[in-house]
C-alpha cells in the first residue's frame, strides 16, 4: 500500500523543521529531515578536507556513508557512520558550506534514493528544498513555507543564541540570503514552488498555528478522498 507523505519545502528559517517535526509527532508519522543528510555529508567533507567543488569525491563519499535518522526518547538524532552528529551538523561552519556541496547532481542522486527508500517504508513528514518537486512528487499533500528574510534571520539568531553561539542579525541575514540564492539558482533540483504546493507565509504565524494549519489541510484532504 502507498505510504502517506506530507512534503514541506521552503527556504532556511521558514519554520519547516519545527513544523514538520510536530506534525509528524501528532500524526504518528516518521519525520524526515533531508537537510540533515546534506549537512552530515558536509561535515564529513570538512573533516576529510574535500573541496566543495570535487563532485566525484563527494558523491563517492556519500555512497560509502551510512546516515541514519532516528528518534530516541522523543529526540531526533542524526548518525553518521555510527557517530551521533546531531549537534555537530548544526555548527556554523557546516551551515556556511552546505549549500555549495548540495549543488552536485550525483551526490544528490545518492541522498535522494535514500530518501525515497524511507518513503517506501514509512508514512512521512519530509522537509527540505526538493521534497515536493523531486523526492516525493506523489506526496499526499505538499507545502511551501515562506517567510520574510528579516524574520528568518531573527529566528536563526535566537536559535544559535540558545546554543551559546553569538551572531548578529546582519550576519544571519547575509548568510541566509546567500544560501537562498544558491539553493534556488542551482541547476539540479533548485528550491522552487511546486504547482501542487500550498504556500503558507509563516512571517506572522506561531509554530502552533503552522502545525494546526498543516494538520487541518491534511485531514480535509483525507476526508475528501474518502467521500469521493
Ligand atoms: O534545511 P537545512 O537548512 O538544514 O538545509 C541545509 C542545506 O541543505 C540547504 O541550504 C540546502 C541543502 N538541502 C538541499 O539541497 N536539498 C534538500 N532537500 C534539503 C537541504
Amino acid at each position: 500500500m502507498n505510504k502517506e507523505i506530507i512534503a514541506i519545502d521552503g527556504p532556511a528559517g521558514s519554520g519547516k523543521s519545527t513544523t514538520a517535526k510536530l506534525v509528524a509527532k501528532r500524526l504518528g508519522f516518521v519525520y524526515l529531515d533531508t537537510g540533515a543528510m546534506y549537512r552530515a555529508i558536509t561535515l564529513k567533507a570538512l573533516r576529510n578536507k574535500i573541496d566543495p567543488k570535487e563532485e566525484e569525491k563527494l558523491s563517492r563519499m556519500a555512497r560509502e556513508s551510512k546516515i541514519d535518522l532516528t528518534e530516541i526518547e522523543g529526540e531526533n538524532k542524526v548518525y553518521l557512520d555510527g557517530e551521533d552528529v546531531t549537534e555537530l551538523i548544526r555548527d556554523p561552519n557546516v551551515s556556511r558550506l552546505v549549500s555549495d556541496i548540495s549543488v552536485h547532481k550525483n551526490l544528490r542522486g545518492v541522498l535522494v534514493s535514500k530518501q525515497k527508500g524511507l518513503g517506501e517504508k514509512h508514512n512521512l513528514v519530509a522537509e527540505g528544498r526538493d521534497t515536493t518537486t523531486v523526492v516525493f512528487p506523489q506526496a499526499t499533500l505538499k507545502f511551501y513555507l515562506d517567510c520574510d528574510l528579516k524574520e528568518r534571520a531573527k529566528r536563526r539568531m535566537l536559535e544559535l543564541e540558545t546554543k551559546g553561539i553569538r551572531t548578529s542579525l546582519q550576519e544571519q541575514q547575509d548568510e541566509l540570503s546567500r544560501r537562498d540564492k544558491i539553493d534556488s539558482r542551482r541547476k539540479v533540483s533548485p528550491l522552487r514552488i511546486d504547482p501542487e504546493a500550498i504556500v503558507v507565509d509563516t512571517t506572522n504565524l506561531t509554530i502552533e498555528e503552522q502545525v494546526d494549519e498543516v494538520i487541518r489541510l491534511y485531514r480535509k484532504k483525507k476526508k475528501n478522498e474518502i467521500s469521493l
